[in-house]
């Protein structure tokens, strides 16, 4: 037996081996070297000579999450362990369709936007979902409102960051447009906070990560076909910054002022000295949240939290590559640079 079909077989928490063997078919020195293999491959299998083996509880194995999807997304599911990125795996994975889903454990080069490193160690949630066609209007938006309600804490930041209450960094969202298929990469820090900027949900909510998942996937269904008036009203309502000083890092340099929620469009409004701009593409920073002191400001490397500072400098698009969307749909990449 494979060590993947092996894993669909595994409980959730600790069974004996004994009852573990019986149920797969195999002896007990095959289970372990299956069990070892699992985790080997970065699989939360549990595993003591003398509790038995298992699954960490909540885990996104498939026996959990398949059983309860009731849309189309989802499925085909892959579920894995240690991944470069899940962006890639999905991208590699040939002639799927819209919904197909893969989800990793933990990625050795997650990628977070504008070129920047997303740090994943084990216990958060990676995903990437493809879907087809051409993007609802407001793409972003409607992702990002349908993670800060599973989430079920936390507000939005232009254009799609979830933060914490405290305003640190508790997710992100990087949609990357290929000619006819998105790729629309989540990561949660559910359990684990990998920086000082950002924050974990889980000090915040006890949230399982198949839980999470499963009401992600079945909220951003709904999403998707929404109108774009109440995806722009509940967007508002979810939005942490709106009355706030912000400082927003544009390809034509910083604008600073008071925000003011969001144009029909999905663009930034933001109150400045000279009168309102609109931002279509940028990096908001907000004040760092109070007693947080990031080692790494300054260096840009990898997700942070709501400060904005130290964050990469250039063209910032809600869909990256090749074609970049803003908010509203797939433009090309120069477009983007007519920002305002
Ligand atoms: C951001 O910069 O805020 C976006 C972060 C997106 C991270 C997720 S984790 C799953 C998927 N795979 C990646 O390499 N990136 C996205």
């Amino acid at each position: 037996m494979d060590p993947e079909h092996f894993l669909r077989l595994l409980p959730e928490g600790w069974r004996p081996w004994e009852e573990v063997a019986v149920r797969a078919g195999l002896s007990l020195a095959q289970v372990r070297a299956l069990a070892y293999a699992l985790r080997a491959a970065g699989y939360p299998v549990l595993l003591a000579e003398e509790r038995g083996v298992g699954l960490e509880p909540g885990c996104p194995a498939p026996q959990f999450v398949l059983p309860r999807l009731r849309g189309r997304l989802g499925r085909p599911y892959r579920y894995l362990g240690t991944v470069s990125s899940t962006q890639e795996v999905l991208r590699a994975w040939a002639g799927v369709p819209e919904g197909a889903l893969v989800v990793a454990e933990r990625q050795t080069a997650g990628r977070g936007r504008l070129g920047r490193a997303w740090l994943s160690p084990p216990g958060n949630l990676y995903l990437s979902l493809l879907l087809r066609g051409p993007p609802p209007h407001l793409l972003p938006l409607r992702v990002g409102v349908a993670l800060a309600q599973a989430a079920g804490c936390g507000r939005l930041k232009w254009p799609n960051d979830l933060l914490s209450p405290d305003g640190r960094k508790l997710g992100g969202i990087l949609i990357e447009a290929e000619r006819h298929r998105l790729l629309v990469g989540v990561g949660v820090n559910v359990a684990k906070a990998p920086l000082p900027t950002a924050a974990a949900l889980q000090e915040f909510r006890a949230v399982r990560r198949v839980d999470l998942l499963v009401e992600f996937l079945e909220l951003l269904e709904g999403w998707l076909a929404c109108p774009v008036a109440r995806v722009l009203r509940t967007w508002q309502e979810l939005d942490g910054t709106l009355g706030k000083e912000v400082r927003v890092r544009t390809p034509q340099g910083v604008v600073e002022g008071v925000a003011e929620g969001l144009t029909p469009e999905g663009g930034l409004r933001v109150r400045t000295a000279q009168g309102e701009r609109v931002i279509r593409v940028g990096e908001v920073g907000l004040p760092p949240p109070e007693d947080v002191v990031d080692p790494q400001e300054g260096e840009g490397e990898a997700q942070g939290g709501g400060s904005g500072e130290g964050e990469g400098e250039g063209p910032g698009a809600a869909v990256e590559e090749g074609q970049h969307v803003a908010h509203g749909g797939v433009r090309e990449a120069r477009e983007e640079k007519e920002e305002e």
